[in-house]
């Protein structure tokens, strides 16, 4: 075959296989139009799940009758003129290939009336005619009818009509949570789906509670930070809040809708101290970047992006989404029915009442009556288990009236123990309830972090090895993984083709029982990262520790002293993430006075 050019008809159906999937793919470029147009509003009307018709009204800039014949051009845009323009981009599109695209894989008609004309202009580019005058408002009306008619091949790859549809709404939501100052309309044959209003900025909120459901409204915390020249703003979703699976995470990099790895491994390690294992945290992200420090170019789609210093955006975003994590001290404060109405539909952070924020406060040293910090520490210290905390000489006395004071500690003073499983603490502000099995876990797990990061994970070697019977695979895995074993502060060998021996185990986890830590280990060790990049290496062993660190804690049902409870209390105060165990569970709620009040109906 010879070398031909080949006809344009085609090269725009090849072109559009790149950026049109599926209805939503047209409809993504449809808004991104209208958007980079100054839109307010946006009317979307569907039918047959976006296959038969998508109409997307504006009321943008709007285009003259020569620019509507422009606009269907393949390299034809208004956006960018140069490379250098294409480096400091700040529209969503500039690549001029939407429109002739979606022309050549649907029947497309374009109205449009810029704002100072009177009457608008119709295109359809299947009319020679035009464009023909037509009345219009000022904006711009987009139809892609029949998506694939015309391309046998493609439409067979559609899904039913709920799929599409499905894709659709969940693109609208994308669109629509990173533009709360856009009013959105949405209808499918003929019956209203969605009507977003128009946000002013303090009233985003209700966009996001709206689109992202109360569950996480009430559990995310509110960002707004900035550092070596970039800006992070959004909603954190705390680790109540999180998910079986990645479906509620939206990032924004300067106003475009970005998927992409760095940005999501970044975050994943912010939460990976508060989240454990298979759960996915819930977020909404703008990162605002110097255009320069970014190629936005990287794909048809737009979704992925380059970074100039990736590291640096890594470490921001790490850095930044971890610090207001662990910051947040956002236990669940339970709440009574104080929901200040002029609050309600807003996100909240959870604490309804105005718990103080930040970290918690070191306990004062010495305080009269009550256990030292320091002995309070060495109760918990390295080579003490829970299981072995003598009653140290200086136990508080049971002063119950010498309660609320403004140096009281953060989490209060123990009072009680509630059938083996809480912990009940009289606080400055009302009454705190521990779990202790999950305050405790996140205390080892913690523990075994810091260790560990300091290369002083301490032994215990085992006077008896213990024996476990495994499979071979399991044997050969430990085998193979000696070194990780090793690290982790387990001391294993082999005792024949299906039985291992342990000899030693982490001091944190002496009284634990060695063989089911050691199964859940290997089974842990099953899953080897694809890549074995020390990001990925880090992320292991933190979940490896985290694994460990469940077969540490306090068996339930074991009566802990006065003292061992203060001790519980203190130790949660100096650990950090100490609002969640490892599973995201929370590990203490406040019921604070107001709330009690509330509880018995008692005016104040
Ligand atoms: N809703 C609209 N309102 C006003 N002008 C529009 C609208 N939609 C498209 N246009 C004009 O048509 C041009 C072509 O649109 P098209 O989507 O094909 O390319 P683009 O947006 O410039 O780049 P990209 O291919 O990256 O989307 C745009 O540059 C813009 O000038
Ligand atoms: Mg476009």
């Amino acid at each position: 075959m010879s070398i031909q050019q080949l006809p344009p008809e085609l090269v725009n159906q090849i072109a559009a296989g790149e950026i049109i999937e599926r209805p939503a793919s047209v409809l993504k470029e449809l808004l991104e139009n209208a958007l980079d147009a100054g839109a307010a509003a946006i009317r979307i009307e569907l039918e047959a799940g976006g296959k038969r018709l998508l109409r997307v009204r504006d009321d943008g800039r709007g285009m003259s009758a020569a620019d509507l014949e422009m606009a269907v051009r393949p390299h034809a845009t208004s956006k960018i003129r140069s490379l250098d323009d294409l480096e400091q981009v700040a529209t969503l599109g500039f690549r001029g290939e939407a429109l002739p695209s979606i022309a050549s894989v649907a029947a497309l008609r374009l109205t449009s009336r810029c704002p100072d004309s009177d009457h608008g202009h119709c295109l359809d580019p299947q009319d020679p005619q035009s464009p023909r005058p037509a009345p219009h408002p000022p904006g711009t009306t987009v139809e892609a009818r029949d998506l694939f008619h015309q391309v046998p091949a493609r439409r067979k790859f559609l899904r039913t009509e709920r799929t599409e549809l499905r894709h659709i709404q969940e693109l609208i939501r994308r669109v629509a949570l990173g533009r709360p100052e856009v009013a959105f309309q949405v209808s499918h044959n003929g019956r209203e789906l969605m009507h977003l209003p128009a946000l002013s900025p303090e009233a985003s909120g209700d966009r996001v509670r709206e689109l992202m459901g109360a569950g996480f409204a009430d559990a995310a915390l509110r960002l707004d930070t900035e550092a070596a020249g970039m800006r992070l703003s959004g909603w954190l979703g705390l680790p109540t809040a999180s998910r079986g699976q990645p479906d509620l995470q939206y990032v924004y990099l300067n106003g475009r809708m970005i998927r992409d790895r760095l940005v999501s491994q970044a975050l994943r390690r912010a939460y990976a101290d508060v989240l454990f294992k298979d759960r996915f945290a819930a977020y909404l992200l703008h990162l605002q970047i110097d255009p320069m420090q970014v190629d936005v170019n990287v794909h048809p789609t737009k979704h992925e992006v380059r970074f100039r210093d990736g590291g640096l955006v890594f470490d921001f975003l790490r850095r930044q989404v971890s610090r207001a994590l662990a910051e947040s001290g956002a236990s669940a404060v339970v709440e009574g029915s104080n929901a200040d109405p002029a609050g309600e539909g807003r996100v909240q952070q959870v604490s309804a009442a105005p718990a103080p924020h930040g970290p918690l406060p070191r306990a004062v040293e010495g305080q009269t009556g009550r256990l030292p910090l320091a002995e309070a520490r060495a109760l918990y210290a390295t080579e003490t288990a829970a299981e072995d905390i003598a009653t140290p000489a200086a136990a508080p006395e049971d002063d119950a009236d010498a309660s609320v004071s403004s140096s009281m500690p953060r989490l209060g003073h123990a009072i009680a123990q509630i059938h083996g499983v809480y912990v009940l603490a009289e606080s400055s502000r009302g009454l705190i309830l521990v779990d202790m099995h999950a305050a405790h876990e996140r205390i080892v797990y913690e523990r075994l972090k810091q260790q560990y990061a300091a290369m002083s994970l301490a032994r215990q070697p085992l006077l008896v090895p213990v024996a476990v019977n495994v499979t071979p695979t399991e044997a050969d895995r430990a085998e193979d993984n000696r070194a990780i074993l090793d690290q982790l502060g387990l001391d294993v060998d082999r005792a024949g083709p299906e039985q291992l021996r342990i000899r030693g185990v982490p001091a944190l986890l002496k009284d634990a029982d060695a063989a089911g830590l050691l199964r859940d280990v290997l089974a842990e060790l099953d899953n080897p990262g694809q890549d074995e990049s020390s990001e990925v290496m880090e992320d292991r062993m933190s979940r490896l520790l985290g694994t460990m660190g469940c077969h540490g804690s306090v068996r339930a049902n074991r009566r802990l002293t006065r003292p061992e409870q203060e001790a519980l209390l203190r130790a949660m105060e100096e650990t950090p993430n100490i609002d969640q165990c490892n599973h995201g569970r929370p590990t203490w709620v406040e019921l604070d006075m107001a709330g009690l009040d509330r509880l018995f109906l008692r005016g104040r």
